[in-house]
């Protein structure tokens, strides 16, 4: 049985990942800095709330919501009338609202007040699209490797429990070696951002997609004035 898939709302990417992501799904987007993991995450979440009236949930633990929603308008998209029909959700949960709590209102731990605030407001809006912007500042939260892995195991099996959803984790890529939040999600999207001869070169690769027949090449990636375009015809090398 063929299954059921989400689609980005990108133009050129659901032709690469088999025509959309599989319902349930946990995805890693990876890169490093400038290189569109926000507008990626933001782009998908609007599409999907304006075209397929999906509501999306936009939990931030980096950027402030108005340079956010500021962002947006770079490229014309207005959150704010998504936002107050209901289907946009953007929950503020930088480490600094979690210390300014008073104690008593203070979950045992920031990890369980994200999730906490997450699952809850998720339900309440009936999210099809659920982005974490990002993991690392979660993963900051460990020192131990086993206590980080069991930690980001249990957001992504706790996501999965949205079956209906698809959840994209925002991951600050630092290093060019493989990562353990990589293999942990069911897909992995790689945004690079790389010097070229004469400037930089922005590409998207498929690094993973469980149960989906995907592209394996490096795609050309601009980030316009509507947004991101992917050209699904074209491959490029830089290695
Ligand atoms: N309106 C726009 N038109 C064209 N390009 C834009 C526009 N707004 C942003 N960009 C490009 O997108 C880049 C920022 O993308 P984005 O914020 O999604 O990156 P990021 O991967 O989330 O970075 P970080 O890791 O720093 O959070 C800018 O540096 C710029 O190159
Ligand atoms: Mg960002």
């Amino acid at each position: 049985m063929r299954e059921e898939r989400i689609l980005s709302g990108i133009s050129g990417l659901d032709e690469l990942i088999g025509g959309g992501f599989p319902k349930g799904s946990v995805t890693l987007i990876s890169g490093g800095p400038g290189s569109g993991k926000t507008i990626f995450a933001l782009q998908m979440l609007i599409r999907g709330a304006e075209r397929f009236g999906e509501a999306g949930l936009y939990a931030t633990l980096t950027e402030d919501p108005e340079d956010l929603r500021l962002d947006a308008s770079s490229f014309g998209w207005d959150m704010r009338s998504l936002e107050r029909a209901g289907r946009l959700v953007l929950l503020d949960l930088r480490p600094s609202r979690f210390w300014e709590l008073r104690s008593e209102e203070r979950s045992d731990s920031f990890f369980s007040w994200v999730w906490k605030n997450i699952r809850l407001k998720a339900e309440e809006i009936r999210a099809k699209r659920i982005t974490i912007d990002s993991l690392n500042v979660l993963s900051a939260q460990f020192q131990d490797e086993y206590q980080f892995r069991r930690k980001i195991m249990s957001l992504i099996e706790a996501l999965h429990e949205f079956s209906d959803s698809i959840s994209l984790l925002v991951f600050e890529q630092i290093t060019l070696e493989r990562t353990i939040e990589e293999f942990l999600t069911d897909g992995v999207i790689v945004l690079h951002y790389i010097p070229v001869k004469n400037g930089m070169l922005r590409a998207i690769q498929i690094l993973k997609m469980r149960r989906t027949e995907h592209s394996e090449n490096f795609h050309p990636l601009r980030i316009t004035s509507e947004g991101i375009r992917i050209n699904p015809k074209e491959s490029v090398t830089f290695f």
